[in-house]
């Protein structure tokens, strides 16, 4: 076999999606389609991946990096003269090229790999990717001949009524012998209901010409749905979450509802972790075993340990290590390190701060700007006063501090380790450690009071 080159479409404005974004960028599962095309391809073995922009062509080429070669189809003139775009780059290439569609996020490497291999096997100069539809609306019928053989494709705005009826689609996937395909490219013309340059005619002019074309048939129509409007898009991302909730169940992960559980494509959720309704897992989030996490909760960009326990929290951007319990009604904000242990109850807020192994903040905390210690005990109420209108400060809190409920303490300050603050104290100056501190008001009581006062 060759090395396998792949063409990526994607310079399409995606008009029916009425958007200021092109198509490709929007997300299914987390990640932007054309991001799960190019992953099927990478699956399937291509080494090489050239991804065709136009619409929008800054914004592809940000979302993509280095991921592949980029080339620009200055004016959306149809998918055959996208595909033209990219000979340039393909003047020394040999063998099979790969043409996929920015659109078909539900596309998997295993079926890509498929379509190449048959292509292989067959000897063909061209291969089609098909699939049946419940609903063709939209699609490129596939016309067979009596004999079976693939004759043409034909769009459903240039079909009759007899070759709307077939429901055999192109799913806009091919392989192709890259000389075979540059020279039918050539003779592709747009007299047709859109006006474009169909990549598909090149089926019928290099069939025409004698040459040997192939179909393969995918056995899931639902892998190859195009995405063009955003009703398609939310069908794209039920599948999508389906088939990623199914894998988690596979691998050990309880769901205790599956419609209600939302987890990004690329999250990782270790074996007998818990996951209750109303729970999403975003981005690059990774969880341990044996966690217990949700309802209602949101993790996104999150690292977690083993046997963590959350419910009713929202944490992004941050690393929670094993055996931390969290919530009710927590919110774990970027750059937080929550150690192993640590305990973190009701109505609690933690922001860019390392919170030490088996501290403890129960209730009605704000931590911001933060190092603390080991062991801490911070009591209900108790504010780290980060902000001073103009410039963030940090605290730090030593092992084993105890600070009392409802204090403040005003940074940049330190409280030493083993240090205690008095309840209901607004703490300026570092506490050294082992020493107690006390700033507040002293207590005055006045006997006779309401008498008095009569
Ligand atoms: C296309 C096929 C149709 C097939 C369907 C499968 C053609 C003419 N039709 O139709 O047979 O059933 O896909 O989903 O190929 N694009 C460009 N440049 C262009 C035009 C399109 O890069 O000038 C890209 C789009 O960004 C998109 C892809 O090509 O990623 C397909 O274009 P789209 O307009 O969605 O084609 P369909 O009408 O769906
Ligand atoms: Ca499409």
């Amino acid at each position: 076999m060759s090395e396998l080159v792949t063409i990526i479409l994607a310079a399409g404005k995606g008009t029916r999606m009425k958007s200021s974004h092109p198509k490709v960028l929007h997300q299914v599962c987390g990640k932007a389609m054309v991001r799960h095309v190019l992953d099927a391809a990478e699956a399937a073995g291509s080494k090489r991946n050239i991804i065709v922009v136009g619409f929008g062509a800054d914004e592809v080429r940000a979302e993509l990096g280095n991921a592949a070669e980029v080339v620009v189809q200055a004016e959306q003139l149809g998918t055959g003269h996208a595909v033209l775009q990219a000979e340039p780059l393909l003047r020394d290439a040999r063998g099979t090229v790969m043409v996929l569609c920015g659109d078909t996020p539900l596309l998997t490497g295993a079926l890509v790999k498929r379509l190449y291999e048959e292509h292989e096997k067959a000897g063909a100069k061209a291969t089609v990717l098909t699939a049946v539809m419940p609903d063709a609306t939209g699609y490129g019928r596939v016309i067979r001949t009596a004999a079976g053989d693939v004759e043409k494709i034909v769009e459903h705005k240039d079909a009759t009524e007899e070759e709307r009826a077939v429901q055999e689609v192109n799913s806009g996937i091919y392989c192709f012998e890259k000389e075979a395909l540059f020279s039918a490219l050539k003779n592709v013309g747009c007299d047709n209901a859109q006006g474009e340059y169909y990549l598909p005619d090149v089926l019928s002019i290099l069939r025409e010409r004698g040459e040997k074309i192939w179909a393969v048939a995918a056995d899931d129509y639902e892998e190859t749905l195009g995405v063009n409007s955003r009703l398609h898009l939310a069908q794209a991302e039920k599948i999508l979450r389906r088939r990623k909730n199914i894998e988690l169940m596979k691998s050990g992960v309880t769901l205790m509802d599956p419609d209600s559980t939302f987890v990004d494509s690329n999250v990782i959720v270790g074996r007998d972790t818990v996951i209750y309704p109303f729970t999403w897992l975003e981005g690059k989030t990774v969880v341990g075993e044996g966690c217990t996490l949700g309802p209602s909760s949101r993790f996104t960009d999150a690292k977690i340990g083993n046997s963590v326990t959350a419910h009713f929290v929202y944490a992004h951007e941050c690393e929670i290590e094993s055996g931390a319990t969290m919530g009710p009604y927590v919110h774990i904000r970027p750059d937080s390190h929550i150690s192993n242990n640590v305990k973190i109850g009701n109505f609690v807020e933690v922001k860019n701060s390392k919170i030490g192994a088996g501290s403890k903040l129960p209730h009605l905390q704000y931590i911001g700007d933060c190092d603390m210690g080991a062991g801490v005990n911070m009591g209900c109420g108790t504010i780290t006063v980060n902000y001073d209108g103009k410039q963030k400060f940090r605290t730090k809190i030593g092992d084993n501090a105890f600070v009392g409920c409802n204090s403040n303490l005003v940074a940049p300050v330190a409280v030493g380790d083993g240090a205690y603050v008095a309840a209901g104290s607004t703490i300026t100056k570092d506490v050294p450690p082992e020493e107690l501190a006390v700033a507040r008001a002293r207590q005055k009581n006045i006997p006779n009071w309401p008498d008095k006062r009569k």
